[in-house]
């Protein structure tokens, strides 16, 4: 179904994300007809510039991948009807510009530096911009929603004031991965799955986002960051809710926003004293990881000499209800690892008793469940048979789905998605305040300890981050699933 028309209004359209992902997706969506050649798009940002710089800019990456033919036409249809308006996000005048430029339906991409979120959405309703009657009025702010609870609710207040969450849609583009939202149809699609699906059967999850890469020209963003607050609340807590939500009631976006909320709400991080031993910190060492060489990350450009900032960061939460008291759930982060790997790990208890000659309980592998986010998208299931022969012997065996081999994922980015249920109001996939606010409270106390003191741990470029990640698994008698495995 198509998306009706509208008017696609980008904050900070000179940057980096509306040409690499905006605007790759909007004609990804054109060319799939499900958004239709009456969009417009509108650019502001500070930058001297017009609206043939902005199309220039914007053109960048069309047709870069394998779809340059279609992605060709497309752009032909959307060049024309692309503007620039220039001016400051503070400035009343920009938004006076911008109030002529909008008719009907329109969608607000902020993507822009976080500090000016609560600024423009000020500015936007101080204008008049967000008054629905003459058509939707949306905004898309993106993360970092905060830099911690106080901040994320403060930013809450300030938009809240505003308008109502009806038109506020908070960005994780986690959420837009195939994959991710795989998660839900595994879960809820299948009989066999929720059967096992607590703490009677499982031992514990894991979830991982492990990356090559270094933080590359982001230092500035970065060093104030860290990987905790880079990945943890937002991204790899979007997983652990679809994981550990119960089955809404419906497939309304307030129905599973409210489930995972209160999925959310359940999860506990470490208690101050508890940080040192359950919450691990990590920087990367100058090396080679997998396809990228790294500079020691004090060494990376904008980073502090005397930075304490983590690029990798492991925790062990729970999840205080009845489905999962008991799981403990180990969620780990990092840059310069030794692979790109977006995977969760449902690793079943073991069998209850050994009745095979020759074995024993500890040696029989327990079941394992992967849910591989990227790369190389799918699930399996990790179990044990009998190896042929006169003695009963066993080995490990998998059952493996691959959407690579027989249902492509295609060339998308992920935003199509997100951007199509913008502009078809759908909020499923998109953070209300209550789930933003849950993530930041949860590790707020590993923020409050790692901002007293400590440094984080050195780990080599390339491996699978510092010691401590591992010790706080075997201290629990586990290990972590090989990255890239
Ligand atoms: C972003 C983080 O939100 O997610 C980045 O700021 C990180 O540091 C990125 O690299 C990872 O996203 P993806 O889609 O490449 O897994």
């Amino acid at each position: 179904e198509r998306a009706p028309p509208a008017t696609l209004v980008i904050f900070g359209a000179m940057g980096d994300l509306a040409k690499r992902l905006l605007m790759p997706s909007i004609l990804n969506l054109m060319r799939d007809g499900l958004v239709g050649d009456d969009v417009g798009i509108v650019g502001v940002s500070h930058h001297d510039a017009d609206d043939a710089a902005l199309r220039d800019s914007l053109g960048q990456f069309v047709g870069k991948g394998d779809d340059a033919e279609t992605a060709g036409a497309a752009w032909q249809a959307l060049a024309g009807r692309i503007h620039y308006v220039r001016g400051s996000f503070e400035d009343a005048a920009t938004y006076a510009t911008l109030a002529d430029r909008i008719e009907g339906n329109a969608a607000f991409y902020l993507a822009t530096a976080p500090g000016f979120f609560g600024t423009i959405v000020d500015r936007l309703a101080d204008a008049g911009i967000l008054d629905e009657s003459a058509g939707f009025r949306r905004v898309l702010i993106e993360k970092p929603f905060g830099h911690d609870l106080a901040s994320a609710q403060a930013l809450n207040a300030r938009i809240l004031a505003r308008i109502p969450e009806s038109q506020i849609y908070r960005v994780d583009h986690f959420l837009g991965k195939e994959t991710v939202q795989n998660i839900m149809v595994a879960r809820f699609g299948n009989a066999l799955l929720e059967a096992v699906w607590n703490s009677r059967y499982i031992d514990h999850v894991q979830i991982t986002a492990a990356e090559t890469v270094g933080v590359g020209t982001r230092g500035t963003f970065y060093d104030a960051t860290g990987a905790l607050r880079d990945m943890v609340p937002n991204h790899l807590f979007q997983l652990l809710a679809m994981i550990g939500m119960e089955p809404p009631n419906s497939f309304d976006a307030e129905a599973i926003r409210n489930e995972k909320a209160k999925l959310l709400a359940a999860v506990r991080g470490p208690r101050p004293e508890r940080v040192e031993r359950d919450a691990v910190r990590g920087r990367y060492r100058a090396g080679q990881a997998g396809d990228a060489t790294v500079p020691a990350y004090r060494e990376e450009r904008d980073i502090a000499a005397d930075s304490r900032t983590e690029t990798y960061a492991a925790i062990k939460l729970e999840v205080e209800t009845w489905r999962w008291a008991g799981v403990p759930f180990y969620l780990r982060t990092g840059k310069a690892l030794a692979a790109r790997d977006t995977e969760i790990v449902v690793m079943f208890k073991p069998v209850p008793f050994a009745l095979f000659r020759d074995t024993d309980v500890t040696r029989l592998p327990p079941n394992r469940l992967v849910l591989q986010v990227q790369p190389d998208e799918g699930i399996s299931l990790d179990f044990v048979v009998k190896k042929p022969g006169p003695v009963v012997d066993t080995r490990e065996a998998s059952l493996d789905f691959r959407y690579a081999d027989s249902l492509p994922l295609g060339h998308r980015t992920g935003y199509e998605t997100l951007l199509y249920d913008a502009l078809t109001g759908d909020q499923t996939l998109f953070q209300r305040a209550d789930m933003i606010e849950a993530g930041w409270a949860a590790v707020q106390p590993v923020l409050d300890e790692w901002g007293k003191a400590g440094d984080p741990e050195d780990y080599d470029a390339g491996s699978a981050g510092p010691a401590a990640a591992d010790e706080l698994l075997a201290r629990d008698g586990r290990q972590w699933h090989r990255i890239g495995a």
